[in-house]
This record gives C-alpha cells, sequence and structure tokens, in this order.
C-alpha cells in the first residue's frame, strides 16, 4: 500500500510514546485517524493537538484487553470514516521481575494488553476490512522481546512472542486467501518512551514493588530505564512502520545492532547450546 492520503487509519495506544508518533506520521501523510488509549484524559490531548495541526481525527477511550471494548473501536471507526485502511495494534505495557514472582494478576496484565489487545484488534476489524474489498495493511507492534528471550521479563516476552507468531500466521492466511491486506510485526529496540512507567495504568494493590526484587531483577530494572532513556526517538520507529507498509515489508526492525541477538538465538537453538545472555 503506497497512497496515504484521504484513507483511514486506527492506532491503539495513540495517546503517547510510539503510538502518537505513528499517529502523527499517518496525519503527515494526509491520513484520517481514530486514535485509541486507555488513558482517555492524555488521549483527549494528543487528539485535539493532532485536530490543532489539520489532522481528520478523533480519539476513543477503549482498553484493548477487552474485545467488546475493541469491537466498539471499529464500530466507531467504521461509522466514522466508513472503513479503515491502516489498523496499528501498538498498546503495550511491561513490568520485570523473576517469572517465580510474576503473579497471575502480572501474566493476565501483560497477555491482556499486548497479546489479546492485538487479537481482539484483528478479530474485530479484518472482517470489516477484507469484506469491503481493496487495499489495506495490519500492524502489531511487539518488541525485540518477541525475537529473543530478555532476563526477568517472562511475562512481556512470552506477549511479544506470542504477537510475532500469530503476525507470521496471519500473513500466511491473508496471502494463501490472496486478499490485499499487508501485514508487518514491529520490533523495535529500545525507544525513548515511558513504557518502563507501565505500571501507571495499574491499581495500587497490584504495582510491583520496587524494595521486593532480588538484587538481579533490581539490576535489570535500572538497566532497562537507562536503555530507555537512551532510545531512539519514538518518530524513528513510526518512520519505519510507514515504510515497511509501503514497501510490504513484513519484519520492521529498529536497530540493526539488535540483529547479532537474533542471529545468536537461533545458532544455539539449531546447535541445541543454551541460550546466549542478551546484552542489555
Ligand atoms: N519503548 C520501548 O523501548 C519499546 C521497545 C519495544 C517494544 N515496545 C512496544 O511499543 C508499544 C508502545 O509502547 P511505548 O514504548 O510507546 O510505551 P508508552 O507507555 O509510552 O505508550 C503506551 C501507550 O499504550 C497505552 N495503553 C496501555 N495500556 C492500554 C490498554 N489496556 N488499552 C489501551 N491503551 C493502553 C498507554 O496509555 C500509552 O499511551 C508497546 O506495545 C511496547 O511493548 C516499546
Amino acid at each position: 500500500m503506497k497512497d496515504f492520503a484521504g484513507r483511514v487509519a486506527v492506532v491503539t495506544g495513540a495517546a503517547e510514546g510510539i503510538g502518537r508518533a505513528i499517529a502523527e506520521e499517518a496525519a503527515a501523510r494526509g491520513m484520517k485517524l481514530i486514535l485509541a488509549d486507555i488513558d482517555g484524559a492524555r488521549l483527549e490531548a494528543t487528539t485535539a493537538e493532532l485536530r490543532s495541526n489539520g489532522a481528520d481525527a478523533d480519539g476513543l477511550r477503549v482498553d484493548v484487553s477487552k474485545a467488546g471494548e475493541v469491537d466498539d473501536l471499529a464500530d466507531y471507526a467504521c461509522s466514522r470514516f466508513g472503513r479503515v485502511h491502516v489498523l496499528v495494534a501498538n498498546a503495550g505495557v511491561a513490568c520485570a521481575k523473576p517469572v517465580w514472582e510474576t503473579t497471575p494478576g502480572d501474566w493476565e496484565w501483560m497477555m491482556g494488553v499486548n497479546l489479546y489487545g492485538v487479537t481482539n484488534a484483528l478479530r474485530a476489524f479484518l472482517p470489516r476490512m477484507l469484506s469491503l474489498g481493496g487495499e489495506g495493511h495490519v500492524v502489531a507492534t511487539a518488541s525485540m522481546a518477541g525475537l529473543l528471550s530478555l532476563p526477568s521479563m517472562a511475562a512481556y516476552n512470552a506477549s511479544k512472542h506470542a504477537v510475532v507468531t500469530v503476525m507470521e500466521g496471519l500473513h500466511h492466511d491473508l496471502a494463501l486467501r490472496n486478499a490485499r491486506i499487508g501485514a508487518s510485526v514491529l520490533c523495535p529496540g529500545w525507544v525513548k518512551t515511558r513504557i518502563a512507567l507501565s505500571e501507571r495504568h495499574r491499581n495500587a494493590g497490584e504495582l510491583t514493588r520496587a524494595g521486593d526484587l532480588d538484587p538481579v531483577a533490581a539490576k535489570i530494572v535500572g538497566a532497562v530505564q537507562q536503555a530507555v532513556a537512551a532510545g531512539i526517538e519514538p518518530a524513528v520507529a513510526a518512520r519505519a512502520v510507514f515504510a515497511a507498509i509501503a514497501h510490504g515489508r513484513f519484519y520492521v526492525l529498529t536497530h540493526r545492532d539488535s540483529k547479532a541477538g537474533v542471529r545468536a538465538r537461533f545458532d544455539d537453538i539449531l546447535e541445541e547450546r543454551p541460550p546466549t545472555l542478551v546484552r542489555l
């Protein structure tokens, strides 16, 4: 899909970070927009800013882990603009701790937002996009944690590995049906956003207490925070997404230097060696 002007994009997790940058890139290319996010106040501010810059944009408060709310988002987008050309299922959350300390609530939260947020969107939007025919593209945001296994991040890794394989399967399903809808999976390395503060979306009783982490996990959390702060700008990831849509590229890797880690992982698997530790 090479023409974007006048077409319609829906972006989840669009109030800030990578999602916001994708929405801004879509607007810069003349797309009409529906922004979705669980953070209603920030979503309103982002939507207002896009509108003041001339975009035809609407925001809807949505918890992507709730299937019914994502169905409502698809209904809303189609009634507002008639159809959707580009869907970006981007909302995601993270927290870090060893797997043996990861609670049922942690699993539910990360799988709910990161994996079901994507599958809810595919189920809600794709039947509509397929039945209307014409060109389209679906993007899901995974992570390098979908291709590698970071220490102390079992639930995040699992959710992002699941997103990668769901999108690979989707790519095949669309191709086997000669659909004119492409698929891409965004696997960024570190990006300068508030991902390390994801628990801002949780209730007080569910929060990870820094003091409860053992020294190894505490060191990893600190390293992740530093790496995110030194990460690329979200706009760089957003431009990579649109280049991938325009060129029909499936895998979108924003950090060339992290490819060595992926290669090492697959070499470890094929050589049946223990996994190489990923350097943060
Ligand atoms: N920042 C990084 O280094 C990095 C690296 C790899 C992948 N990612 C992925 O990029 C995506 C975007 O994250 P980001 O870095 O921009 O973080 P961010 O925290 O800045 O933005 C995430 C957005 O998702 C929203 N959100 C959270 N829970 C939601 C829910 N249940 N329903 C709807 N919206 C919800 C938040 O309100 C926020 O606006 C995520 O999927 C994340 O896992 C980020």
